[in-house]
């Protein structure tokens, strides 16, 4: 069910104005969910400043004019320091992913951790209105209840669930310790435009996706009844920049989902029906990094202190996935196949 929303709520635009003109920091901000953020924080008119490593991230991913971009490392105590002086707000979603962090722990501890640590400090010293932490529901693990609270047992299977939490547990510290007003939102499974393909550490619909493309099957690790919360990058963005923007949010964790599972299974048989190619997915073994069996959370917390719903269902994210993919077809590489006429080529 669909909560009203009352008058004095933060809505999307309400969170826009209240950006409006701000300076506002994104760490990571040339990747998925970093480029998506700044240009939404453009079109609201705040003033933007990028901190990005290019280690996934791409220079491409950003308008070319309009954004500070500065080439460093969320690890560079100096760099940081230098450039969250000169914010107002903090949106830090740069890190190592969770593959990366598998096979390295100590990069991934370093730029996970470190690098939170490094913000934060420099987000007290020079006494900003908000930080924003862009955590996980990895943190979850293997849940004992569906769907999951921001309260449950949180279980950590991975070292990037750690290396998550513990950024999250850093946010939270600053806030008791130092009154620095922080809020950590636990994104599930984010997909949309701008999810780069190419990026070998990309999320299961974009590789999906690019391989239907290719012509070939869908390759599903493990019997493919694991189960997610797939949740579209605009409703994502909404719900981080009402962090941001909301009184409700400073010292909180919030569910980033939508509240429906959708198997893996599921999953692939929505986009070879929207991509419209003929192919049976086929099943390879499991990865390491595919220990979590079931996910689905619970979005009632975001819902009532952040005013946020989900606008975007599965279907209709992923048929705007699809048009945006097959825009991005590579020149010398494979034609993405033309849209099926079932009417699957829906609004962008
Ligand atoms: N996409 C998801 O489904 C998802 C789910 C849960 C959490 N998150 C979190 O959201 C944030 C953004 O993830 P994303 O999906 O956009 O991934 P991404 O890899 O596209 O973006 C991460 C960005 O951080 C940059 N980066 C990495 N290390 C850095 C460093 N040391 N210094 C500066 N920049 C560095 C990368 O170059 C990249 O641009 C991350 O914090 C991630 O943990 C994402």
């Amino acid at each position: 069910m669909t909560p009203s929303r009352p008058e004095d709520h933060a809505s999307g635009a309400a969170a826009g104005r209240s950006l409006a003109g701000r300076r506002v920091l994104v760490t990571g901000g040339a990747g998925f969910v970093g480029s998506n953020l700044v240009r939404r924080l453009m079109r609201d008119g705040a003033r933007v400043t990028v901190l990005d490593d290019l280690f996934t991230g791409r220079r491409e991913n950003l308008p070319p004019d309009g954004i500070e971009f500065v080439l460093g490392s969320v690890c560079d105590p100096a760099v940081v320091g230098r450039l969250v002086a000169l914010s107002e707000i903090v949106i830090h979603a740069a890190a190592r992913n969770i593959v990366v962090s598998t096979r390295n722990p100590r990069e991934d501890y370093e730029t996970n951790i470190g690098g939170t640590l490094n913000v934060l400090l420099a987000a007290r010293a020079a006494g900003v209105e908000r930080v924003v932490y862009t955590s996980s529901t990895s943190v979850y693990g293997n849940p004992r209840y569906l769907p999951i609270n921001e309260d449950d047992r949180l279980s950590l299977l991975t070292p990037y669930a750690v290396s998550k939490l513990a950024g999250e547990n850093y946010c939270m510290a600053f806030y008791e310790s130092y009154g620095l007003a922080t809020a950590a939102v636990r994104y599930s499974n984010i997909f949309g435009p701008g999810q780069d393909p190419a990026n070998p550490y990309c999320g299961v619909v974009a590789k999906f996706i690019e391989a239907l493309f290719a012509g070939r099957a869908p390759v599903i690790h493990g019997d493919g009844d694991q189960s997610r919360d797939f949740t579209y990058i605009d409703d994502a963005v909404e719900a981080t920049l009402l962090a941001a923007a909301s009184d409700r949010a400073v010292g909180e964790v919030f569910n980033v989902g939508t509240g429906v599972e959708t198997r893996v299974n599921q999953l692939a048989e929505i986009l070879i029906r929207l991509t419209g190619v003929r192919v049976e997915p086929v099943h390879s073994d499991r990865r390491d990094v595919d220990n979590i069996r079931r996910r689905v959370v619970n979005i009632e917390k975001t819902r009532r202190a952040l005013r946020w719903v989900p606008e975007v269902t599965l279907e209709e994210g992923l048929r705007r996935t699809v048009e945006w993919q097959r825009g991005q077809a590579r020149p010398g590489g494979p034609a993405a196949p033309p849209a099926p006429e079932t009417g699957s080529g829906g609004p962008r």
